[in-house]
């Protein structure tokens, strides 16, 4: 483990960034987006920061007919860098193995060019499968990995080496998102498995633990005795894009809430991990969502609401409706904001409330979390008309810039007592200078390094779902429109009375 402690903009830094050693990575759905806008891009950064090692190769797999040539082409082109030599040698080491993803022939083939590209690139075991693909696959792969003897679930010595990744969404309710762990355990071990949620591989979203139990300051008010309330924003300026059919099915409820939202809410209200060691982080996790209370749905909108972008203006240009969106049901229900009031049962917690919220077409891209302690219980200031001070606001800042800042009062220089909120601002480009790194890379080295810690266990996935089923069945038994926003709103009416029904206010989005 490499140890070093430079100093920038005056700030020690300790830091221990461990390479990866000699890694096999099998991408199924290799020919698809994601695998040429975040995989092998994340992948190239691990091998010009040196943190992976220069025996690995890339063994693409899938239905299309693609060659070594024509993957090593599309793998080099995803990669935007100056360095064509490191382009080129990288892009040496992808390969492509055509095959249908029922058919158990291609497993066959499949084991059999791992072993030869172990030889070649001189891979001694590590291997990765990578499931890039529409979830209704990840069942078939997964058991025809198992069939063909290339989980090494029964081995202990391989199942530590041999490892899956899975993106989301994991299941689309409670039971689906059973029944795909329960076919998964019964052919990978839990410690081969890596749910992933990309949430979690951003630096800010991992700044919430460092922040909350790194320092001294935070944690005794942290709780209901100094904390008002909790807003969680996560809002994107752009519409459903090329991914219309799938988010007509899927709605923002299971597309953002059920993973991203969940995580980062759990992350910000966790009882302190005895240490940063995976299970104890995610038994933490998995303590606190089994701790929100079940979500009030009926009458309609107590705890929760959804919405639907029309068309609008954003950034001076006009864009269509969702419903007109290439792609979407004319007359589709799906919600593309959804907004929700929780209380977390437990002593910490009890009776503060957790706004949330998340949509497109809004206002700005922006996702934050804040916290708004109480006001002062009581102003000395009245004489000088102060009686009703602002709360000291904590933001921490996730997309698109990475940050973290406090509000707090401060005296206007002058003979008169004048009051001001001030913001103490930390912006993560302006301390490291540096560009951020992709959270896809930093995810694929905790998964080469063996570290589970940033993913999901299979128990917060189920719990999640257990929270939200009730909406979905509710929503399904009683289809209604959702309430509708003009795209580039701020806020529409249903999600400001949800809000203001508690006595707050909705953070601008900005
Ligand atoms: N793209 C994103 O930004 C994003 C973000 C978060 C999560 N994800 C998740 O990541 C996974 C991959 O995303 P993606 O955008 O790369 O997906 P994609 O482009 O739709 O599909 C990936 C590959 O899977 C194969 N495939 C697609 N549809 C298939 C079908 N009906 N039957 C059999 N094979 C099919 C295709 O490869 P072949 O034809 O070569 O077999 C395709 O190139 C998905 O689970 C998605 O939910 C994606």
């Amino acid at each position: 483990m490499q140890k070093i402690k430079p100093t920038v903009s005056g700030m020690d830094i300790i830091c221990a960034e461990q390479p990866a050693g000699a890694t096999g990575i099998v991408i199924f759905g290799a020919s698809g987006d994601l695998t040429v806008r975040k995989i092998i891009p994340g992948l190239f950064d691990l091998y010009r920061r040196d943190l992976m090692s220069g025996n690995f190769y890339i063994l693409g797999c899938g239905r299309s007919q693609i060659t070594d040539e024509q993957f090593q082409k599309t793998a080099a082109e995803s990669i935007e860098d100056e360095d064509s030599d490191k382009i080129k040698s990288f892009a040496a080491k992808c390969h492509f193995l055509t095959g249908g993803y029922d058919d158990s022939a291609l497993y066959e083939q499949l084991g059999m060019r791992i072993d030869k590209l172990n030889k070649l690139h001189k891979v001694d075991g590590n291997l990765i499968y990578y499931l890039s693909v529409p979830p209704p696959l990840y069942p078939v792969i997964v058991q025809k990995l198992h069939d063909a003897d290339l989980s090494c679930r029964q081995d202990p010595q391989e199942k530590r080496k041999v490892r899956l990744i899975i993106e989301k969404p994991f299941g689309h309710d409670l039971d689906s998102a059973r029944q795909l762990n329960s076919v998964i355990a019964s052919c990978f071990d839990e410690s081969q498995i890596y749910r992933i949620d990309h949430y979690l591989g951003k630096e800010t979203v991992q700044n919430i633990l460092i922040f909350r139990f790194a320092n001294t300051i935070f944690e005794p008010v942290w709780n209901r005795n100094f904390i008002d309330n909790v807003q969680i924003t996560i809002a994107e300026s752009l519409g459903v894009g090329h991914r219309a059919d799938y988010y007509d099915k899927s709605g923002a409820l299971r597309d953002i809430f059920q993973n991203h939202m969940l995580q980062m809410l759990a992350l910000v209200a966790m009882e302190p991990p005895a240490s940063f060691e995976a299970n104890c982080v995610r038994d933490e996790k998995a303590k606190l969502l089994e701790s929100i209370r079940p979500l009030e749905i009926e009458p309609w909108s107590a705890d929760i609401i959804k919405g639907q972008y029309t068309t609008g203006i954003i950034e001076g240009k006009s864009v269509p409706a969702y419903r007109d969106e290439e792609g979407v049901a004319p007359d589709s229900k799906t919600e593309t904001f959804v907004a929700a009031r929780l209380y977390i049962d437990n002593w910490r917690w009890k009776n503060v409330p957790f706004f949330v919220r998340t949509g497109k077409q809004l206002a700005a891209k922006n996702t934050e979390i804040a916290i708004t302690f109480k006001q002062v219980p009581h102003s000395m200031f009245v004489e000088a008309g102060l009686d009703d001070l602002p709360a000291n606001v904590l933001i921490m800042q996730i997309q698109p810039a990475e940050g973290i800042s406090l509000q707090f009062q401060a005296k206007h220089p002058g003979s008169k007592l004048c009051v001001g909120t001030l913001d103490m601002n930390f912006h993560y480009s302006d301390i490291f200078g540096v560009k951020m790194p992709e959270a896809y890379s930093r995810l694929l080295l905790d998964a080469m390094l063996g570290d589970q810690t940033l993913f999901n266990r299979y128990d917060s996935v189920e719990i999640a779902w257990k929270l939200l089923d009730p909406v979905l069945k509710s929503w399904r038994d009683n289809p209604t429109d959702p309430d509708f926003y003009p795209a580039g709103a701020q806020s529409f009416a249903a999600a400001d009375s949800l809000i203001e029904s508690a006595g707050r206010k909705w953070r601008p989005i900005e």
